[in-house]
């Protein structure tokens, strides 16, 4: 498996780009990473000029701390290559991901990639130096999930968008984040089929939106099954749903503290000759200590531990 590039993705803002005080807005708040829309967020009369703000915002606003990424049109609109043009010419180095889009197939992913090897090469920019973060909102795209995950070697994160998702389904709409019929949940599959599909390349999987902001307690639930489930982190829409996603996916500090001791007592045990040992009157042994540097790896990329 190749060794992708890891950046803090617990909450991811969405951000319309043709909202210069929303950008702005965004560019001072406390979230891993934001990014600024070209897509469905912005009016096809206004998708031209977006470009430009986004840019401006790229370039004039201080993202420190923040992942920065531009989502943009997907492969089969008129706008997709010049978002990608533009974005890419305007913000230079001052961009770290683009995110696409309604991805069905490889040949998406090779569209984007190809051309960012040819901007790269012009911009004397590092090669491979701008990630790439995936859409999986389209039954096609969730059916080819592996083959997109091992695509590129830009890839750093797999998405679940369940809104257009349900739309190419046939899932009703107003079972997006709320309370349905149907014994169990309706997500489960998708998120579990493409949380697997990432791990198994190495990818970040994050859980997509939840539109009904005021629903505080529905948002925390979700951002609870999604990282359950191995996912990494959840988008916002609005702020309100920023600091729930940022601790939901953060490790509690008292099991780095568990994770930490373990390790420790584990590696003297080690010493002994001992590969399974009785900690606490439960079994650990070397599967044990693979689960718990989970713990330790995600401390350490949120900058809670003090090494
Ligand atoms: N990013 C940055 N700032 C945001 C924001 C966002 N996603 N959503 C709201 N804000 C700002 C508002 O501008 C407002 O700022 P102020 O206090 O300086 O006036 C503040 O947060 C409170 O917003 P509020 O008045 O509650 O909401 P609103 O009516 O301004 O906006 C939405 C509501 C839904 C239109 C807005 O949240 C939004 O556009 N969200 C993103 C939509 C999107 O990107 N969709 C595509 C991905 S699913
Ligand atoms: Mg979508």
């Amino acid at each position: 498996m190749q060794k992708i590039k890891k950046r803090p993705r617990r909450c991811q803002l969405a951000v319309p780009g043709s909202s210069v005080k929303m950008l702005k807005k965004a560019s001072s708040l406390a979230v891993d990473h934001v990014f600024l829309d070209l897509e469905d967020a912005v009016a096809p009369n206004a998708k031209v000029d977006a470009r430009k703000m986004v840019v401006d915002a790229l370039n004039q606003l201080d993202w420190t701390g923040k992942v920065r990424c531009v989502r943009i049109n997907d492969c089969t609109t008129e706008w997709c290559y010049g978002d990608v043009i533009e974005v890419i010419e305007g913000a230079k180095n001052n961009i770290d991901t683009l995110m696409l889009t309604k991805v069905r197939s490889v040949a998406d992913v090779y569209f984007v990639d190809t051309l960012l090897h040819q901007l790269e090469k012009k911009l004397q920019l590092p090669p491979n130096g701008i990630g790439l973060e995936i859409l999986i909102e389209d039954v096609a795209g969730l059916m080819n999930v592996d083959a997109i995950a091992g695509a590129s070697e830009r890839l750093e994160c797999l998405i679940f968008g369940m809104g257009d998702y349900s739309a190419s389904h046939g899932i009703d709409a107003r079972y997006i984040g709320g309370e349905n019929p149907y014994p169990g949940d309706i997500w489960h599959y998708a998120r579990f089929k493409m949380t697997i599909a990432a791990q198994a390349h190495g990818l970040d999987a994050v859980d997509g939106p939840f539109p009904d902001f005021s629903n505080i307690s529905g948002y925390k639930r979700e951002a609870e099954y999604a990282s359950i489930l191995g996912m990494v982190g959840k988008w916002a829409i609005h702020p309100s749903q920023i600091e729930i996603a940022q601790k939901t996916f953060s490790p509690d500090p008292v099991e780095i503290l568990k994770a930490q001791k373990l390790i420790e007592v584990y590696d003297i045990a080690l010493a002994k000759g001992d590969g399974a040992v009785k900690i606490d009157g439960a079994m650990i042994d070397a599967a044990s200590i693979r689960m718990v540097q989970q713990v330790i790896d995600k401390a350490k990329l949120y900058g809670m531990t003090n090494d």
